[in-house]
């Protein structure tokens, strides 16, 4: 893990270590009963740089510190008193379990303090969806977690990490935030941690909530949430953060897919397979012979879907009961192999119990 961060970019101030301690200039004695926020900085575009403001794509991600970014939006002296860990500086397409159970201990941590408000974690939009839903059902406490990020470094034209970051710091100041669940706050939107998914490679509006919908916004300082989480979170959940995560992959199913990848996998001592299917989560035959092949050495079959929204219906007596496939919900596939590792660690086993907690969380 990176933690260092290279030469800053010359657009941005330099980093000072107590530019953002509340008795800096920023939070003044009279900003002192603000929230207090701890910004957890793991890296991300949203930290990145490159030598060309034009430059939206050609950059490096998680280079600038959070010094650096905090130092450029004066603005959250007004929303609330911060304090920042730079607990990684990474490009989240290189996301370890590691660092998962890391970063989710900290915030634990950091929530078990009566004096911190709420948590805001800044973060690369590649993984995001996964790292957020880990959170949403491993932190143990109602006060806000916010997770944000950039699709333009910090060095470009019209950067969107400053406004972003303004806006998650905003939500998770937010009484209206408390008990939600981790929320994602890009693009002015609130998404839920359990919807939150991608969908653009390099649209400012990149994050959506397919057929659920967005929680709401926060503009101009004002959150407003015009929805609520139905489906347990945080405290109402089973999991707990540990440091042992059950080996799960994804295969995918499409025109000609072999058996080999299955095969792999079970000689690798898998536990768990999640199918990124076709269309409704329905497997190539050839993929789900070897599928049921490994069903019966014991090891978790989950079916999720390909297309990206929707959900993936359980097919009863008529299938999946039949061969012993689970069903992944409105899950996309990486997080159902988020839910499925934390469910084999929290000791469920077979697939009534495993369907069980998909058909709640
Ligand atoms: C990353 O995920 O760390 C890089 C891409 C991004 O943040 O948009």
């Amino acid at each position: 893990m990176n933690t260092s961060t290279s030469s800053p970019a010359s657009a941005l101030p330099e980093a000072s270590g107590s530019a953002h301690s509340p008795d800096s200039p920023v939070f003044p004695a009279a900003a002192r009963t603000l929230p207090r926020i701890v910004v957890l900085a793991t890296g991300g575009t949203i930290a990145g740089a490159a030598s060309d403001p034009a430059n939206t794509a050609g950059y490096e991600a998680g280079v600038l510190s959070i010094e650096q970014l905090l130092a450029t939006i004066p603005a959250l002296g007004k929303v609330a008193r911060l304090d920042a860990e730079q607990l990684a500086n990474l490009d989240s397409k290189d996301m370890t379990l590691a660092f998962w159970t890391t970063l989710a201990q900290r915030v634990n941590a950091l929530l078990g303090d009566d004096a911190i408000d709420g948590v805001v974690i800044t973060h690369g939009t590649d993984t995001l969806e996964e790292t957020a839903y880990l959170l949403h059902l491993t932190v143990k406490s109602s006060k806000p977690v916010v997770l944000t990020a950039a699709m333009r470094p910090a060095t470009a034209l019209s950067a969107d990490g400053p406004l972003n970051l303004l806006n998650a710091v905003t939500l998770a100041a937010s009484p209206a935030a408390r008990g939600q669940g981790v929320l994602v706050a890009l693009n002015n939107r609130i998404h839920s941690a359990r919807d939150a998914v991608k969908t653009s490679t390099f649209a400012v509006d990149a994050f959506h909530s397919p057929e659920a919908g967005v929680l709401g916004w926060v503009q101009d300082a004002r959150v407003e949430l015009v929805r609520r989480v139905v489906r347990p979170h945080t405290l109402d959940t089973e999991f707990v953060i540990g440091s042992a995560w059950p080996h799960v992959e994804i295969v995918t199913s499409y025109a000609g897919v072999s058996r080999a990848l299955v095969e792999g996998l079970v000689a690798a001592g898998v536990r768990g397979i999640v199918v990124a299917g076709t269309g409704n989560g329905s497997i190539h035959e050839t993929l789900q012979q070897a599928l049921v092949d490994a069903l019966t050495q014991g090891i978790a079959v989950v079916r999720s879907s390909r297309v990206g929204s929707g959900h993936v219906m359980h097919n009863g007596a008529a299938a999946d009961d039949a061969l012993g496939f689970v069903t992944a919900d409105s899950l996309n596939p990486y997080k159902a192999r988020v839910l499925l590792m934390l469910a084999l660690a929290a000791g469920a086993a077979g697939p009534v119990a495993l369907q069980r907690v998909f058909d709640l969380y």
